[in-house]
């Protein structure tokens, strides 16, 4: 590893003044807790996407359920403004098949879990009335009759909590081309991992979005939160999770047509990127501290969109002038990282990312009250002291600052 070192930091310095060199003619995206449109669409049409995202569904006639979270996107995606983040904590659940071979990184991994060596199998949850619901690491904590309920088995004895995450700023990362996250993650490690783009059948593109970067595409994010978080199927994500309780009466199938998930992706791509605290000469001192102990190595300061008229998606969506060529400041490298905290599911990545999690983005950390995927840590040391493994060098650089030197680190990241 030693002889690596040099290298990975020549890599990493090019890569810095690249995007430092580009950021100079590079506009910044607008921010702002306001609610008003960052310019991808006009503001009434804004609003009526919003409205959509804030409506609460039924099971007859919008075909909540039979399993779910909760009745509306607002309901787990609003604090500071509609689209921001919520206290809600989710639940996932599987387990580790010994039959089957392990990999290297869950044998790594074998005391951390209750998990025994294997690979990994995504949760069977039983419903009340005894009917399985296989292959599902998704929990859904409310149902629409008691029958339908689910539960989990001694089985399944990796469990996880995840929190919700803010929408904001998520247009501008829809827009990074997958070869600037390519770079990032052969520069510091992080993994990337290949997702289908479910608006384009036979596309892929880098996952950025979710604790597991499960998705790269805001359409078919909502696609899967509509049927997963609420149960309305739709276009993209027709089948339900379980036929207890189905059909609910007068429910077409799909639940909706694809004018719903549209209308959330249009006003998710309207939305700004969270605004700054203020900068004061503390805070400009906490981040020089910040980014000499490398923590800005996976907390990435500064990305770019493509230009423009760029059309990605398979085609599907064409960058408007609002969202192209912007830079903006997410303090993330939207990519998986093994830093001790693993959850220990595999979603839409390979058998290795079961223990790795997405660099949080530290934008908007001020307006969080609890930290890490699962919510464990209540202050920054504590968030900071929680990362181990691969960001284990940065933290025995934390460890070595003074309390000063601590304070000025802490008020920028209280500036974010
Ligand atoms: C029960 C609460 C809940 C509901 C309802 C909900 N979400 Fe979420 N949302 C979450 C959680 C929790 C996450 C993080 C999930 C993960 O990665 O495991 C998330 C993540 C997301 C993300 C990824 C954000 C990012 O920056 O990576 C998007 C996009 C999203 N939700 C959109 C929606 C839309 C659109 C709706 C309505 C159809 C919705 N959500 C409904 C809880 C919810
Ligand atoms: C190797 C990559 C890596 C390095 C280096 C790193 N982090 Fe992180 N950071 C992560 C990951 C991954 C998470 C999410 C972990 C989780 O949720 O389980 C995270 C989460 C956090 C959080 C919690 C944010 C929230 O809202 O939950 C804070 C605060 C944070 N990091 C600060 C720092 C600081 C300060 C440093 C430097 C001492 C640092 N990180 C170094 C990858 C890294």
């Amino acid at each position: 590893m030693k002889s690596a070192v040099p290298k990975f930091a020549v890599i990493f310095a090019a890569l810095a003044i690249s995007i430092a060199i580009g950021a100079q003619q590079v506009p910044e995206a607008p921010a702002g807790f306001d609610g008003v449109t960052n310019g991808s669409a006009p503001q009434n049409v804004m609003d009526d996407a919003s409205k959509v995202f804030q409506e609460v569904e039924a099971a007859s006639p919008n075909g909540l359920g039979p399993v779910f979270n909760d009745v509306s996107c607002a309901n787990c995606h609003q604090t500071q403004a509609m689209g921001g983040a919520a206290q809600v904590l989710e639940f996932r659940a599987g387990h580790n098949d010994s039959s089957r071979p392990a990999t290297a990184v869950n044998i790594k991994h074998r005391g951390d879990t209750n998990g025994s060596a294997g690979t990994f199998v995504a949760a069977t949850a039983i419903t009340a009335n005894g009917t399985a619901i296989p292959n599902r690491s998704l929990i859904n904590q409310r149902a629409i009759c008691p029958d339908a309920q689910e539960h989990v088995t001694d089985v399944d004895n990796i469990r996880a909590t995840r929190l919700s995450l803010a929408l904001f700023g998520d247009a501008f990362v829809e827009a990074v081309p997958d070869a600037t996250l390519l770079a990032i993650a052969k520069s510091n490690h992080g993994e990337a991992i290949m997702v289908d783009v479910l608006e384009s059948p036979g596309t892929q593109a880098v996952g950025r979005f979710g604790w597991k970067t499960q998705h790269a595409s805001l359409l078919s994010f909502a696609g899967d939160a509509y049927v997963n978080e609420m149960g309305v199927t739709n276009p993209l994500f027709p089948d339900e999770a379980t036929q207890v309780c189905q059909p609910a009466q007068g429910v077409t199938q799909p639940n909706s047509s694809i004018d719903d998930i549209n209308n959330f992706t249009t006003f998710m791509r309207a939305l700004k990127v969270p605004p700054r605290g203020p900068i004061t000469a503390e805070v400009i001192q906490g981040q020089a501290i910040f980014e000499k102990i490398g923590c800005a190595t996976c907390h990435v300061e500064t990305m770019a969109t493509a230009p423009a008229g760029t059309a990605i998606h398979g085609g599907a969506y064409v960058l408007p002038d609002a969202i192209g060529g912007k830079q903006f400041h997410p303090f993330g490298d939207f990519l998986l990282h093994d830093v001790g905290t693993g959850d220990g599911i595999v979603q839409n990545g390979p058998p290795d990312t079961q223990y790795k999690v997405r660099t949080m983005p530290l934008w908007g950390l001020r307006t969080r009250t609890q930290f890490m995927h699962d919510a464990s840590m209540g202050t920054y040391s504590e968030a900071v002291m929680k990362h181990g493994n691969e960001a284990g060098n940065a933290v025995s650089q934390f460890r070595g600052l003074s309390p000063a030197q601590r304070q000025l680190l802490y008020q920028f990241l209280g500036s974010l």
